[in-house]
C-alpha cells in the first residue's frame, strides 16, 4: 500500500494520500487548497491516478482542496450525506463503503465535532477527522457541534475498534503524528470520564476562541459544487422535466454513472446504462462501446449521475471525444426525483455494459 500523511502547516492539517499500487488509482482525505499543486506532484511522482477527494466534514479552518482537485483532476468528490455543502459528486452514509482500487474504507458516521462528522476506517487504521484527535478530541461549540452526540461517537464507535487500530487524525496542533484506540483510551485526557455528562461539562467549560479562518472557510466550504452553469450555456445540459420528456425515445440513451451501491441504494432511472464514472473515458474515446454505440447508432448520450457533477464532466469528456450530441442531467438523480421523474425501485437495478 501508499500512504502518505501530509501537513498543513497553516491549519495544522493532516491530509491523507492512499493507494494500493504504483500505477493505481488514489484517494486523498481532507485536503487544503495551499497544497493542491504539492498533492498532484506527488501523484505524479508516485504514477498515482487521483480518483476521489474525500472531506470527513465541512472545515473551518481552512478552505477545502475539493472543488480545485476535481477540476484539475476529474476526480469525484465525496462527503456524508448529512453534509450542508452545496454538491459534491457523491455523498456517502455510514455503513456504506468508500473504494478505489485495492483500497476498502467503512464509512462511519460519528457526529460530535459537527453534525456532518464522519470516520473512515481501513483494516488496521481509522481516520477520524475531529472527532478523535491524538489526546484531545474535536471542539464541540459551533457547526451544530454536540458534545453529547461526541461522546457517543467516540465511546459507542470509535473506542470500541481493536486497541491496535491505528488513529490518523485530520489535526495535531502538537507534532504527533499517529496513536492508536488503545493509547487513546487509556491516555487521552478528555477521555478520562466517568459519564456523558462529565464529558459535556468539560467540552462546555473549554470556552475557545473561533478559529481565524472560520468567516472565510465556512461559506468558502460550503460552495464547492461544480459550476454546471457553465454546461449548460454551451446546450448540453436537460433539466430535469427536460429529461423526464425524453424518456423512452428511441434516439436517446440514459448511461448511470454511479457506482452499484448508489444504485442498488436510490434506484436507477428505467432502461438506462451502467457505466461507471471511472470507465467513462475508456468507453467515450475511439474504439470505446459507447463511442461505437453513439456513432453507429447515433443516438444522443444522456449521462446522469447522483448530483450532477460526474455527468457534466462526463459530457465534456464526450464531447472532446468528438461524441457532439452527447448531454447531462442537470442536477443529476436528485433534480430527477425532485421532478418527479419514474424509477426503477433501489434494489433492483437496471442492466449493466
Ligand atoms: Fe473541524
Amino acid at each position: 500500500m501508499i500512504f502518505r500523511q501530509l501537513f498543513d502547516g497553516v491549519s495544522s492539517t493532516y491530509s491523507y494520500l492512499l493507494a494500493s499500487r504504483r500505477g493505481g488509482e488514489a484517494m486523498i482525505i481532507d485536503p487544503v487548497i495551499e497544497k493542491v499543486d504539492r498533492y498532484l506532484q506527488l501523484a505524479r511522482e508516485l504514477d498515482l491516478k487521483l480518483v476521489k477527494a474525500i472531506d470527513t466534514h465541512l472545515h473551518a479552518d481552512h478552505i477545502t482542496g475539493l472543488g480545485a482537485l476535481r477540476d484539475r483532476t476529474q476526480c469525484v468528490t465525496v462527503m456524508g450525506e448529512r453534509s450542508r455543502v452545496d454538491v459534491v459528486s457523491m455523498r456517502v452514509a455510514d455503513g456504506d463503503r468508500l473504494q478505489i482500487e485495492g483500497i476498502d474504507l467503512e464509512v462511519l458516521y460519528t457526529p460530535g465535532h459537527t453534525d456532518d462528522s464522519y470516520s473512515f476506517r481501513m483494516a488496521d487504521r481509522v481516520f477520524t477527522g475531529d472527532t478523535l484527535l491524538i489526546r484531545g478530541t474535536g471542539r464541540t461549540d459551533f457547526q451544530n457541534g454536540d458534545a453529547r452526540a461526541q461522546y457517543e461517537s467516540i465511546f459507542g464507535r470509535l473506542l470500541r475498534l481493536p486497541d491496535e487500530t491505528l488513529v490518523y487524525p485530520g489535526h495535531d496542533y502538537k507534532g504527533d503524528t499517529v496513536s492508536t484506540i488503545g493509547e487513546e483510551r487509556r491516555c487521552n485526557p478528555r477521555l478520562q470520564v466517568k459519564s456523558v455528562d462529565e464529558y459535556v461539562e468539560l467540552m462546555h467549560n473549554l470556552r475557545l476562541a473561533n478559529p481565524k479562518m472560520m468567516d472565510v472557510a465556512v461559506p468558502a466550504n460550503m460552495k464547492v459544487g461544480l459550476q454546471q452553469q457553465d454546461i449548460a450555456r454551451r446546450g448540453w445540459a436537460l433539466t430535469a422535466e427536460q429529461a423526464v420528456a425524453v424518456l423512452g425515445q428511441p434516439d436517446v440513451v440514459l448511461i448511470d454513472l454511479r457506482e452499484r451501491a448508489e444504485r442498488e441504494r436510490h434506484g436507477t432511472i428505467p432502461g438506462s446504462l451502467h457505466v461507471p464514472y471511472p470507465s467513462l473515458c475508456e468507453s467515450t474515446s475511439a474504439g470505446g462501446t459507447l463511442n461505437a454505440l453513439a456513432r453507429t447508432t447515433g443516438k444522443r448520450l444522456l449521462f446522469y449521475c447522483a448530483f450532477g457533477e460526474r455527468s457534466a464532466m462526463a459530457v465534456q469528456a464526450a464531447q472532446d471525444a468528438g461524441l457532439s450530441s452527447s448531454c447531462h442531467l442537470q442536477g443529476g438523480l436528485a433534480a430527477w426525483k425532485a421532478a418527479g421523474g419514474p424509477l426503477e425501485p433501489p434494489g433492483r437495478p437496471a442492466g449493466s455494459t
